[in-house]
C-alpha cells in the first residue's frame, strides 16, 4: 500500500512548486486520512447511500436520463429542445425539472452522465442555483456517473481522443464540484458492443466499476443462466493486474425501466392510483407486478441486490411524473415488509449498487476478451457502423492529429500562440468539437445526415481557429511573420499556393517525439522544381502527372496537372522548412507508361503484379528475405433489403447484413499504368468508373501504400452496396486474425468462435466482422502481413489466408434502430453519391518483429505531419528548423499528450507503445528523464495523475475485486514513485502535470 504519502504529497501539490526530489524526503506510513467527501462536512459518494437490508432482496431504483450528444438532432437542438418535430427532447428542461424535484424530497436520487450538456446548463444558472446544485452534489442526491464530455462509441474511437474527451468532462466536474463531483462508476448504457481498451482506460481513470446495457443476445442468455452478468474484466494482457481490472455489470433491461413501469411523459404506463375511494385503485396490482419482476430478476444475478434503470432516452423533462410514482412505489412495496414481505426498494445510484456488490465479498467470473461483435438477434449484427460514413471517420481522425499539433504548439509557442500577429484564439473549440465527435452516434456514423454535417462543421470551425494558434506559434518559433497557408485538400491534389506559385516554402511540423521521414506530395503546374532543405541542400524530387482518378474526385476544386513529390525528414516535436522553386528550363514530367506493370520496389520492399490481370500478385520484404503470394481486389456485398425469408432485417447505418455470403467481384482485371522515378514508384489501377487504386512505394518507406478511391456507388440497379477490398495471401491463418482495440492492444479473432460462449453462427460474414481501429493482421509461424488503416473500418477473415476490409457503404433502407434514414450519403460536390479516398499501409515481417514496424507506422498515420506554406523564399533570419525536445524519445515511447494545463503548468502523457509479448526489442521497459525532456522549457515540478487527470495518482483508491480463478486477493503492484526519471512498462501510460518555465 502506498497510502502513507497522501497527506504530505497533497500539501505540496497545491502549488506544484517544490522540485520533485524534495517530495520523497517526506512520507512514511500513516493511516489513510478520511475521504475528502467526509472531511469537508459533506456526505457524497459511497457515504451518502441509503441503508439496505441484509436479509431482504434490495432493489436499487436508479432514476436516469440518456441524453445523446447528437443523433436525430444536433447537440444544440437537443440541449434547447429545438426541432421537437424530429424527436421530443430538450435537455435544459430535464435538468431544470430534476433539480426542482430533487429538492422536494431528500430521499430522491438522480444521476447525470453527459458533461457536454451539463456544462451548457451550468453556465446559464444563477449563482444561487449553482449553490443549490452544489449542495445536492455534496449530499449525493445528484451524482455524476461516467462524466466524460459524451458517452463515447467503443468500436470506432481512437484511445487518444477518448482520453481527451474523458479528461475534459471529468476536469470540469472536479473544478466545479471538487471530490464530490468525481464519478466512481463508468456508464456506457447505449454503445453497441464494448471494447477491451475502453475497460482498460476506465480502470486507469480510477473507476470502481462499469455498467452497460447492450450485449450479444446469446452471450446474455448464457450469462443469465450462469449468473455471470456481473464479472471482472481483465482488460490488458500487458499491464499488471489489477491495474486494468474493471468490475463490469450488464444491466437487466438495457437501460430502460422494467415493462409496465415507465412513468415518463413519453410513456403510456398506468400511474399508481392509490386513493382507495376511487374506482381505479391499483396499488396491489402494481406492487404485485413489481415483486414478480424483482423476483425473477434476482434469479439471474448473484447477490441480494438488484438494479433497475428507471428512465430512458431524454426522459425526466417533466420529472414530477417519474418521482411522484417512484415515491409511491417505494412506499407501497416496503409497506409489505410489515406483513412478511422480503423485498426492500430504495432510491439508489450505480455507485451505491456497486458498493453493495463489493460488500458481498464474492469472487466474480474473469473475462479477458471483449464484447464485439454485438448482435441483438440471429441476423442482426451491429457490424455495419464499423465502416458507416467513412469520410466522417477519416475527418475525425485527421482532426485529432490537428488538435494534438495545435495543443503542442500552444505549449511550445508560449503566450504568443494565443495572441499573436494572426489574431487571438485557442484550441478549445477544436477540443470541444472532437469531444462531441466521440459520441456513440457521431464518429460511429449512426446519426442523421444533418447531424453528421453538424459534427463536421464543428470540427472545421475548430480547425480554422487552431490555424490561428499554429500560425502564431510558428511565427514565434521561426521569427517569421510571413502569412501561412494551409492545404486541407492535399489528398485530392488541391492546394492553391503550390498550384500557382513559382516559389514557396513548406514547413513540416511533426507532432511525434521521434523524427519521421514523410513523403510530401503537392499539386503543381510546372514540370521541374528545385527543392532544398533547411540547410540549403538540394533534395531529390520528382514530378508526375495527376491521375485520372484524382481529376475525377477533385472535380472543379483544383487545376494542377502535375504532382511534385519529395521526402522530408522532420525533427521530433518540431518543424523543418523546405523551399521549392520552379525551374524554368525543366525536364518534362515523368511519363506515365500504359504497360502491363511488372513490379515496383525500393530498398526494403517489392510488390509484383500479374501482367494478365494487373492485380497485385506477391509482396516481399527484401531485408528479411520473405515473400508471400498476395492478390488484392475489390468486391461488393449486396445489402439485404429486408425482403428475405430468414429475417426482414435490412442492412443499414448500424447493421451489416449482406444478402449473400459471396461478394460480387467489381472487375477481374485492372487497367494499369506505371510511373517510376527515384522518389516514388506507383502502379495506378482502374477497376471501374467507381473503383480505382494507386499502389505506391516511396524510396524510404517500410510500407506499401494502397490508396483507394471508391464511389459514387451506383444505385440505379436498386441494390445497396457495401464495398470491400480483400487481400488473399499464401499465409496459413487457420481462421485466425488479429485486430486492435481503440488503436492500442491487439486481440485475437477466430472465425465462428467466441472465447466465452459456444457460438451458434447465423451470419457467416457479418457475424465474423470486427472493428479495425488502426490495424489488423494475419500471420503464421513465418510471416505476418499487417494492414495499418487511416480510419476506423470493419473487417474480417472469412477464408484461409485472407483479410477483408470494408471501405464504403451506400444503402437504400433504414435498419430500424431508430435513425430513420437509409445510409445514402450525398453532398453538394457529390450529388451523385459520396466518393471516398483513403489508404491502407501494408507491411510484411517476421511475427516477432512486426510490431517494431507497425507500431510507429500507425502512430505516424494518426499524428501526421502538418504542412504549412508561405509564399516566396524565407527571409534570411528565419529559423528554418526547430525541435521542442532535447533528443528524440526512445522508439518504445510515444508522447501522447502535451497541452496547457493551467497557469504555468502543462499536461504530459507518456506511453509505452508495445504490448509485453509483441517484440523482443520494443517490449522492454524504458526510462525517460522528465528534466531533460524539453529543449525550450525547464521543468520545475512534477505531480502524477490518473489517466483522466482528475485525481492525483497517490489518492487513487479503487475497489479491489476477486476473480473466481484466483484464491488470494491481488496486491496493488508496486508503483514507481514520481521522480524525474520515469520508467514505462509495456502498454503503460503515465500522466503528469509539469510546472514549466519557458527558457
Ligand atoms: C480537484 O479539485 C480539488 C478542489 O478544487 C482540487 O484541490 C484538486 O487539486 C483537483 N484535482 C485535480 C487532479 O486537479
Ligand atoms: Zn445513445
Amino acid at each position: 500500500m502506498t497510502e502513507g504519502k497522501v497527506s504530505t504529497m497533497a500539501a505540496d501539490r497545491q502549488h506544484l512548486s517544490t522540485a520533485v526530489p524534495l517530495l520523497f524526503l517526506l512520507g512514511g506510513l500513516s493511516a489513510f486520512p478520511l475521504g475528502p467527501e467526509k472531511s469537508a462536512g459533506v456526505s457524497c459518494g459511497y457515504e451518502s447511500c441509503h441503508p439496505t437490508k441484509p436479509d431482504m432482496l434490495n432493489v436499487h431504483l436508479v432514476p436516469h436520463t440518456h441524453d445523446d450528444v447528437g443523433w436525430l438532432k444536433t447537440v444544440d437542438q437537443y440541449y434547447y429542445g429545438d426541432r421537437n418535430d424530429i424527436q421530443h427532447a430538450g435537455v435544459q428542461y430535464i435538468l431544470d425539472s430534476v433539480v426542482d424535484q430533487l429538492l422536494k424530497n431528500p430521499d430522491r436520487r438522480f444521476i447525470y452522465v453527459e458533461t457536454a450538456f451539463f456544462f451548457r446548463w451550468w453556465k446559464q444558472q444563477s449563482p444561487a442555483m449553482q449553490e443549490t446544485v452544489k449542495q445536492l452534489v455534496n449530499e449525493g442526491r445528484l451524482e455524476f456517473v461516467n462524466g466524460g464530455w459524451c458517452m463515447s462509441d467503443e468500436a470506432t474511437t481512437h484511445y487518444s481522443a477518448v482520453i481527451d474527451q474523458m479528461t475534459m468532462g471529468l476536469r470540469f466536474l472536479n473544478d466545479t464540484f471538487g471530490p464530490c463531483g468525481r464519478p466512481r462508476v463508468a456508464w456506457h448504457i447505449d454503445p453497441f458492443g464494448h471494447a477491451r481498451e475502453h475497460a482498460s482506460m476506465f480502470a486507469q481513470m480510477g473507476f470502481d466499476g462499469f455498467f452497460f446495457g447492450r450485449v450479444d443476445y446469446q452471450d446474455r442468455a448464457r450469462r443469465m443462466l450462469a449468473r455471470e452478468q456481473e464479472l471482472l474484466w481483465r482488460a490488458s494482457d500487458s499491464l499488471t493486474p489489477p491495474l486494468a481490472d474493471l468490475f463490469t455489470g450488464i444491466l437487466p433491461n438495457g437501460y430502460n425501466p422494467p415493462e409496465g413501469f415507465c412513468w415518463d411523459q413519453s410513456c403510456d404506463d398506468p400511474p399508481i392510483r392509490d386513493d382507495p375511494d376511487l374506482e381505479d385503485y391499483n396499488v396491489n396490482d402494481v406492487v404485485q407486478r413489481f415483486l414478480n419482476i424483482a423476483n425473477s430478476q434476482s434469479k439471474v444475478y448473484k447477490t441480494n441486490h438488484i438494479i433497475m434503470t428507471m428512465g430512458s432516452d431524454f426522459q425526466y423533462e417533466n420529472a414530477n411524473l417519474w418521482y411522484k410514482n417512484l415515491d409511491k412505489l417505494i412506499r407501497y412495496v416496503n409497506a409489505r415488509q410489515a406483513s412478511g414481505g422480503r423485498v426492500n426498494v430504495l432510491y439508489s445510484t450505480p455507485s451505491c449498487y456497486l458498493q453493495e456488490l463489493h460488500r458481498a465479498n464474492l469472487s466474480w467470473a474473469l473475462k479477458t476478451d471483449d464484447f464485439f461483435p454485438y448482435a441483438d438477434d440471429a441476423h442482426d449484427f451491429w457490424t455495419g457502423y464499423f465502416t458507416s460514413r467513412p469520410a466522417l471517420k477519416r475527418y475525425e481522425r485527421i482532426s485529432n492529429g490537428n488538435l494534438q499539433t495545435c495543443k503542442q504548439l500552444e505549449v511550445l509557442g508560449g503566450p504568443f500562440s494565443s495572441t499573436g500577429p494572426f489574431g487571438q484564439d485557442d484550441s478549445l473549440t477544436l477540443q470541444r468539437a472532437m469531444a462531441v465527435a466521440q459520441h456513440h452516434d457521431a464518429v460511429s456514423g449512426t446519426e442523421k445526415q444533418h447531424v453528421a454535417n453538424d459534427y463536421a462543421r464543428r470540427l472545421a470551425d475548430g480547425w480554422r481557429r487552431c490555424q490561428v494558434v499554429v500560425s502564431n506559434a510558428l511565427a514565434a518559433l521561426s521569427g517569421s511573420m510571413a502569412e501561412r497557408f494551409y492545404c486541407d485538400g492535399l489528398n485530392i491534389s488541391v492546394c492553391p499556393i503550390s498550384e500557382s506559385s513559382k516559389q514557396f516554402s513548406v514547413s513540416v511540423y511533426n507532432p511525434l517525439a521521434r523524427p519521421v521521414v514523410w513523403p510530401v506530395r503537392l499539386p503543381v503546374n510546372g514540370t521541374a522544381y528545385l527543392v532544398s532543405d533547411a540547410g540549403g541542400r538540394p533534395v531529390d524530387s520528382q514530378v508526375l502527372p495527376v491521375s485520372r482518378a484524382t481529376r475525377e474526385v477533385r472535380r472543379s476544386r483544383g487545376f494542377a496537372v502535375n504532382e511534385l513529390v519529395f521526402q522530408v525528414r522532420a525533427p521530433p516535436l518540431g518543424y523543418t522548412t523546405y523551399s521549392v522553386t520552379l525551374r524554368t528550363a525543366g525536364a518534362p514530367a515523368a511519363a506515365v507508361q500504359r504497360r502491363a506493370a511488372a513490379s515496383i520496389q525500393n530498398k526494403f520492399l517489392k510488390a509484383t503484379f500479374d501482367p494478365e490481370t494487373g492485380l497485385l500478385s506477391s509482396f516481399s520484404n527484401l531485408e528479411t528475405n520473405q515473400t508471400v503470394q498476395l492478390t488484392q481486389n475489390f468486391y461488393w456485398y449486396n445489402a439485404s433489403d429486408g425482403n428475405n425469408s430468414a429475417s426482414d432485417q435490412p442492412s443499414g447505418a448500424y447493421i451489416f447484413r449482406p444478402n449473400s455470403s459471396t461478394p460480387f467481384l467489381i472487375s477481374k482485371t485492372a487497367k494499369t499504368e506505371i510511373v517510376q522515378g527515384s522518389v516514388v514508384q506507383e502502379v495506378r489501377q482502374w477497376f471501374s468508373p467507381w473503383v480505382s487504386q494507386v499502389v505506391r512505394l516511396y524510396a524510404d518507406s517500410r510500407a506499401l501504400e494502397l490508396e483507394w478511391t471508391v464511389g459514387p456507388l451506383p444505385i440505379q440497379d436498386d441494390l445497396g452496396k457495401e464495398v470491400i477490398t480483400r487481400l488473399d495471401s499464401s499465409i496459413q491463418t487457420g481462421g485466425v486474425f488479429y485486430t486492435d482495440s481503440n488503436g492500442r492492444e491487439v486481440l485475437q479473432r477466430k472465425k465462428d468462435f467466441r472465447p466465452t460462449w459456444k457460438l451458434r453462427q447465423s451470419e457467416p460474414v457479418a457475424g465474423n466482422y470486427y472493428p479495425i481501429n488502426s490495424r489488423a493482421f494475419i500471420k503464421d509461424d513465418e510471416d505476418q502481413l499487417t494492414v495499418v488503416t487511416d480510419r476506423s473500418q470493419g473487417g474480417g477473415s472469412i477464408r484461409n489466408g485472407s483479410l477483408e476490409i470494408m471501405l464504403h457503404r451506400r444503402l437504400l433502407y433504414d435498419d430500424v434502430r431508430g435513425v430513420g434514414e437509409p445510409l445514402n450519403e450525398t453532398s453538394h460536390v457529390f450529388p451523385d453519391g459520396l466518393v471516398v479516398r483513403g489508404r491502407l499501409l501494408l507491411t510484411l515481417d517476421r511475427p516477432a518483429a512486426a510490431a517494431d514496424t507497425h507500431r510507429p507506422l500507425a502512430q505516424q498515420e494518426v499524428l501526421q505531419p502538418l504542412l504549412t506554406f508561405t509564399e516566396g523564399a524565407p527571409k534570411p533570419d528565419t529559423q528554418l528548423e526547430f525541435s521542442g525536445l532535447q533528443a528524440a524519445l526512445p522508439p518504445a515511447v510515444h508522447l501522447l499528450t502535451l497541452s496547457r494545463w493551467d497557469g504555468d503548468s502543462v499536461l504530459l502523457r507518456l506511453e509505452h507503445q508495445f504490448q509485453s509479448w509483441e517484440s523482443d526489442v520494443g517490449s522492454q521497459p524504458v526510462t525517460v528523464s522528465l528534466q531533460k525532456l524539453f529543449a525550450t522549457m525547464d521543468v520545475l515540478g512534477v505531480s502524477e495523475l490518473n489517466l483522466s487527470a482528475n485525481q492525483w495518482k497517490d489518492e487513487m483508491q479503487r475497489f479491489q475485486w476477486r476473480p473466481e480463478e484466483e484464491e488470494r486477493p491481488l496486491l496493488k503492484p508496486l508503483e514507481d514513485p514520481p521522480s524525474w526519471e520515469v520508467t514505462l512498462k509495456p502498454m503503460e501510460i503515465r500522466t503528469f502535470v509539469l510546472r514549466v518555465r519557458l527558457r
